[in-house]
């Protein structure tokens, strides 16, 4: 039985914050800043980083002036917010869970999931929230990795996946499934970091939404 809960993963990240960037920094950045240009974002937009972490994506997203960052691990959000002073960015942060966002219905323009999707336990009720969220036309932007949809995993890699979801991230969800559960429509799901295990995908909320 997997680990995956809000209070392992607030427990493991806390464990993994001295060393975060030195792994999740360098081989990433490539791939962070192709995912905020075809976000295309304009400076005034409400961007919501979820599940934030140490801030990695800010330095892509200088320029910003309405950028929210939410994270389940306080000691995250407490780097995240040096992070922003340092870069002299205005960035309201807080401690939240990105399976119960406290922000209105169609309230923000962009939501940027980097890394977080194959890591949250309900990936699911998360995209849900992405998309009450959203504003109609708004758009969320995903870098993680996937399974192919319609690929199932082999038992090996089941049994694999018990670890792997416990100490790292999840490494059998597929975005198609993922997103099935909501209206937003996936526009562009791009090859990224290793060999295209990782995927950078665009994905819209329709404006045909508006109620
Ligand atoms: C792999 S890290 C990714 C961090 C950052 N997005 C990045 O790209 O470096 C996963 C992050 O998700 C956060 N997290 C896990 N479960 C969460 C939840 N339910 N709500 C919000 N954040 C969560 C963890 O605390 C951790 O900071």
């Amino acid at each position: 039985m997997s680990l995956n809960t809000n209070t392992w993963n607030r427990l493991r990240y806390t464990l993994y914050l001295p060393v975060y960037d030195l792994i999740a920094d360098r081989i990433f950045r490539k791939y962070r800043k192709r995912s905020v240009e075809l976000l295309a974002a304009k400076p005034t937009d409400a961007i919501l980083i979820l599940g934030a972490g140490t801030g990695l994506d800010l330095p892509y997203l200088k320029g910003y002036t309405n950028l929210t960052a939410i994270d389940i691990t306080p000691g995250m959000i407490s780097k995240l917010k040096q992070r922003a002073d340092e870069l002299g960015m205005p960035v309201h942060a807080q401690v939240m869970n990105g399976q119960q966002l406290d922000f209105a219905d169609n309230s923000l323009d962009a939501v940027i999931l980097h890394l977080i999707l194959a890591v949250i336990p309900d990936p699911v009720a998360c995209i849900k929230e992405v998309e009450r969220v959203l504003k109609p036309g708004g758009t969320a932007m995903v870098f993680d990795k996937f399974l192919p949809d319609g690929q199932q995993p082999s038992i090996l890699r089941r049994l694999f996946n018990q670890l792997a979801s416990t100490l790292f991230s999840d490494i059998n969800r597929s975005i198609g499934s993922i997103v099935s559960h909501t209206s937003l429509k996936v526009e562009l799901n791009e090859p990224a970091a290793l060999g295209g295990a990782f995927r950078v995908i665009r994905m819209c909320k329709p404006a045909e939404n508006v109620a």
